[in-house]
């Protein structure tokens, strides 16, 4: 059995729309076909918050997260309850996350202020700290060109102060059958096809039958080939009602990570695991794009400068790719073949990351190197796994991304130190050889040269963190 309807709560009311147009944006849907034009339309690319809407859904944590409506197609609201800027006033009585935005001067020409709203409101439904560092994680998707973010940070600390209102509920979400859209592109003529599978099984059976289905997951890159390049997508399967495929797991010898896993959902357990994956996780896009996007996506991709590969390739973490009932696993740096190709069959997906325990002993740094601390891209990612045995090098791993057309291994640099004394000679020799590792080119992020240099500083950074901490400490990433 399959549905040919979405439906979600909007602001506590249900709603049910009959076969959309499966990339039609939340965003889109809300201002034309709702004429909530609270939710506002700035970059249409995930960068600006003014957008943002929050979702509640009892299948995640927190419960309630903040979105980027531009970039969320219709259908993947299906179960959820969605939550407007307009949803939050009642009787004339606004929410105190809006009363404090007045009361502390929080907004002058408005056009930011329902994004702002949103990212604290699902922030207030969290109960949520409101420490400086917190704070500006929640904000970091919002951009605000004219009030300026101190009256607003003082809202977010008083908002909790009000009288509590009378709020919307969770919905429950939709658990049967599979959801299954078909219509036709008005433009282009091009027959659109969506599907949301609920198993593991459908979906492998589904991606066999189509295997130029583009696969869904978080949709922060798939979104803005719709929104920005225009791209009509004639089939899509939407990974996230999978049932088990966004878990986290510990095992016996590591972590795995289920594609359908968002950053979010992620980022505690790694955290525990590797602090310093951590502190990278929390330097990826914004909390709007942290919610919606998931690291099987980020690996799946095949970007040169995707974020997690670097550390997960430095720390030998394994990819386990699934065809029909075959599952197999991989070492993460075999799945990156050239640029835009990775070890992948049609109809292959990714199930799921294995991030092993940290070695007895293991030293770990993973650095980004970014224009802005928060919502950039890298220009690199360098990371670094060792071990020692005394003085002497036992195991190392060296991963980049940025450097090379994938994220890649150094090993020319590994050769230099492994069973080597860990010594300032043999980690210049290093630096070195990264030389003969990559030849890094030049673009809007960075030029070649200093992308070479900046690799062989984080090598150099790695090693006095390790031999004088009280030096590094000193310097902040980015
Ligand atoms: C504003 C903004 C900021 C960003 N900041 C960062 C950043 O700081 N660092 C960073 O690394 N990235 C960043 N990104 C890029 C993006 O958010 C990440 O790469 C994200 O992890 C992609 O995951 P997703 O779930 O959204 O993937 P989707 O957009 O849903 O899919 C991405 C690609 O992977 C494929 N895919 C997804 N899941 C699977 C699967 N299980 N099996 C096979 N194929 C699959 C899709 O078909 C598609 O080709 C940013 C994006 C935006 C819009
Ligand atoms: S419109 Fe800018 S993030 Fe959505
Ligand atoms: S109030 Fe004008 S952009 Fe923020």
């Amino acid at each position: 059995m399959a549905r040919d309807t979405v439906s979600f709560t909007l602001n506590g009311a249900l709603v049910a729309v009959q076969n959309p147009d499966p990339t039609l944006t939340l965003l889109n849907w809300l201002r034309t076909n709702r004429a909530l034009t609270g939710t506002k339309e700035g970059c249409t690319e995930g960068d600006c918050g003014a957008c943002t809407i929050v979702i509640g859904d009892p299948d995640r944590t927190p419960h309630w997260q903040a979105l980027n409506a531009c970039i969320a197609f219709l259908p993947t609201l299906d179960g959820k309850s969605v939550i407007t800027v307009e949803g939050l006033a009642k009787d004339g009585q606004l929410h105190p996350v809006q009363q404090a935005l007045i009361e502390h001067h929080g907004s002058q020409c408005g056009f930011c202020t329902p994004g702002f709203v949103m990212s604290l409101y699902a922030h207030y439904r969290n109960h949520g700290a409101v420490d400086d560092d917190t704070l500006n994680d929640i904000l970091a998707g919002n951009l605000c060109r004219c009030t300026g973010y101190a009256p607003i940070i003082r809202a977010a600390k008083a908002m909790f102060e009000y009288p509590k209102p009378e709020e919307i509920t969770l919905a429950t979400a939709q658990k049967s059958e599979m959801l299954n859209l078909t219509m036709t592109d008005p433009l282009s003529g091009t027959e659109k096809h969506y599907f949301a599978p609920q198993s593991l099984d459908e979906l492998a059976t589904l991606y066999g039958q189509y295997p130029q289905a583009v696969i869904l997951a978080g949709s922060t890159d798939v979104g803005l080939w719709v929104t920005k390049q225009r791209k009509v997508l004639e089939v899509l399967i939407d990974i996230g009602r999978v049932e088990g495929f966004a878990r986290v797991e510990k095992t016996r010898d590591g972590l795995i990570i289920g594609a359908g896993a968002s950053y979010t959902h992620a980022h505690a357990a790694l955290a525990q695991m590797y602090p310093a994956l951590g502190e990278l996780i929390r330097r990826i896009g914004s909390t709007q794009i942290r919610n919606a996007g998931t690291i099987g996506g980020n690996i799946a991709n095949g970007s040169p400068i995707g974020d997690m590969p670097p550390p997960f390739i430095a720390l030998g973490a394994e990819l386990i790719l699934r065809i029909g009932d075959k599952t197999r696993r991989i070492a993460l740096e075999d799945f990156f073949v050239a640029y835009g190709k990775q070890d992948r069959a049609p109809g292959e997906f990714v199930e799921a990351v294995f991030v092993p325990d940290p070695a007895p002993g293991q030293r770990f740094m993973v650095a980004k190197i970014s224009k802005r601390f928060d919502q950039d891209i890298s220009a690199l990612c360098g990371a670094f796994a060792m071990q020692l045995d005394g003085t002497k090098v036992t195991s190392i791993r060296i991963a980049y991304g940025g450097m090379a057309g994938i994220p890649a291994r150094a090993t020319e640099a590994e050769t230099a130190l492994l069973d080597k004394d860990w010594s300032e000679v043999h980690i210049r020799t290093a630096m070195t050889a990264l030389g003969d590792d990559f030849t890094p080119m030049s673009d809007m992020r960075a030029s070649a040269h200093y992308r070479l240099q900046a690799a062989q500083n984080l090598l150099w950074k790695f090693w006095l963190d390790d031999k004088a901490p009280y030096l590094a400490r000193e310097v902040r990433h980015g």
